[in-house]
């Protein structure tokens, strides 16, 4: 399976994901990386790893995608022959033109345990809030932000001489570990999706 990535920065998970192709813990093909920031890492990252990485302006608004970037967006990935697209860090809510053209193909990853602390600083956010408990999970993306089923979490607790930075680093840990977890049973077919309720088939069962 073709797999496509959105990142905005730095690309640590993007990273993971390429990482775990190498060492063929993930048997997809990174088909495309594209950015919506000319400057994110992630584009180097990608650009090193020889995957075809591109910059498609965004257009005029911080928060999502002009109507004609999308367009664009849908385009290269599917002329790239992306099945599954990825989103690693891409700082804008995906809407329905993108969720259209890949339905039930949009996953995302968020720094903290869903419902839980949705938006932006996940971890700034759980900590403020005094949780013994925080994490990461790996979601479907539907229409609202963070809100889809939930594929995979992993639980990082707080320690009580943490600061945002040492939190986000343990989080960033685990995230590397579900994100290519989470994408490699989505392209084994292991997932069912009945509507919140995300079930992960076993060695032995199929669909
Ligand atoms: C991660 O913390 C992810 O959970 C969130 O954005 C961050 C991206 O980090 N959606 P990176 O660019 O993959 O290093």
């Amino acid at each position: 399976m073709k797999i496509g990535v959105l990142l905005s920065g730095s690309g640590s998970n993007l990273q993971a994901i390429i990482d775990a192709v190498k060492n063929n813990f993930l048997s997809v093909e990174i088909g495309l990386v594209v950015s919506d920031n000319p400057d994110a890492f992630g584009l180097k990252r990608a650009e090193k790893a020889g995957i075809r990485a591109q910059y498609i302006p965004p257009g005029p608004k911080r928060t999502v995608l002009s109507p004609e970037a999308e367009e664009k967006y849908i385009t290269a990935l599917k002329e790239a022959g992306c099945e599954l697209v990825c989103l690693a860090g891409f700082m804008r809510v995906i809407k329905d033109k993108i969720l259209t053209a890949f339905p039930g193909r949009v996953l995302n990853i968020h720094p903290s345990l869903l419902p839980s602390f949705p938006g932006l600083k996940a971890w700034k956010q759980a900590l403020d809030y005094g949780v013994r408990f925080t994490g990461c999970t790996v979601h479907l993306v539907e229409k609202g932000v963070d809100t889809g089923p939930i594929i995979l979490q992993a639980v990082v607790p707080v320690r009580p001489d943490d600061t945002p930075e040492t939190l986000l680093s343990r989080i960033h840990q685990q995230e590397h570990i579900i994100y290519p977890a989470a994408i490699k049973l989505f392209a084994e077919g292991k997932l069912t999706i009945s509507g919140r309720q995300v079930n992960v088939l076993n060695k032995n069962q199929k669909k």
